[in-house]
């Protein structure tokens, strides 16, 4: 009888490198498909500087990668959470759960009020985030999906603005 691994293997997060930028590229675009660039999202991410990025790799290849880029909410330091995805062929064994872990340490390292995203709270309330009020972001966005994770248990209300170095 052959003895199940009691612990499954650690998940690798590591920084992304220059030359992991096409891999990281195709992995965005397969998981938010071609329209992801005309998102307001994407906006933010335009006019700020990058702060981390992360990837997990499997075989060599780039199978998740996560960024964090610079940003205000209403005049607070935070910073937003985004793109994060995971190749859809690896989904569901915690590689979404490793990356956002290892990005919120990241920002935990930033001095920033908080960590803002879009996306669904039914996945991302596990990681402390929640619905922000009265934040305003530079274009349309359901605002069920405009998420916060405070560092200092304050919701900033006002723009959301991206932020250069
Ligand atoms: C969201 C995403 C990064 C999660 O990656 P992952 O490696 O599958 O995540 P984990 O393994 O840590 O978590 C999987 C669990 O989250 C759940 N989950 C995944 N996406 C979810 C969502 N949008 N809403 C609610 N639950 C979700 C899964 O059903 C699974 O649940 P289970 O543990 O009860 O089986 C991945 O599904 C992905 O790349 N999706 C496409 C891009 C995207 O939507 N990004 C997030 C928006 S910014």
């Amino acid at each position: 009888m052959s003895a199940e691994p009691l612990i499954a293997a650690p998940i690798s997060v590591q920084p992304e490198a220059a030359a992991d930028a096409e891999e990281v590229a195709a992995l965005i675009d397969a998981a938010f498909g071609p329209g992801r660039l005309a998102k307001t999202a994407e906006r933010v991410r335009e006019a700020s500087s990058p702060v981390c990025g992360l990837v997990v790799r499997e075989g060599g290849r780039v199978v998740g990668s996560v960024r964090l880029c610079r940003i205000a909410v209403g005049g607070e330091p935070a910073l937003f959470l985004g793109p994060i995805a995971v190749d859809a062929a690896a989904r569901g064994g915690g590689l979404g759960a490793a990356l956002v872990e290892a990005a919120l340490r990241c920002a935990g390292t930033e001095g920033v009020a908080g960590v803002l995203l879009v996306g669904d709270l039914p996945y991302f309330s596990r990681f402390g985030f929640d619905v922000l009020q009265d934040a305003r972001m530079p274009g349309p966005v359901d605002p069920r999906r405009l998420l916060w994770r405070s560092s200092t248990g304050m919701a900033p209300t006002g723009d959301v603005v991206g932020v250069r170095d």
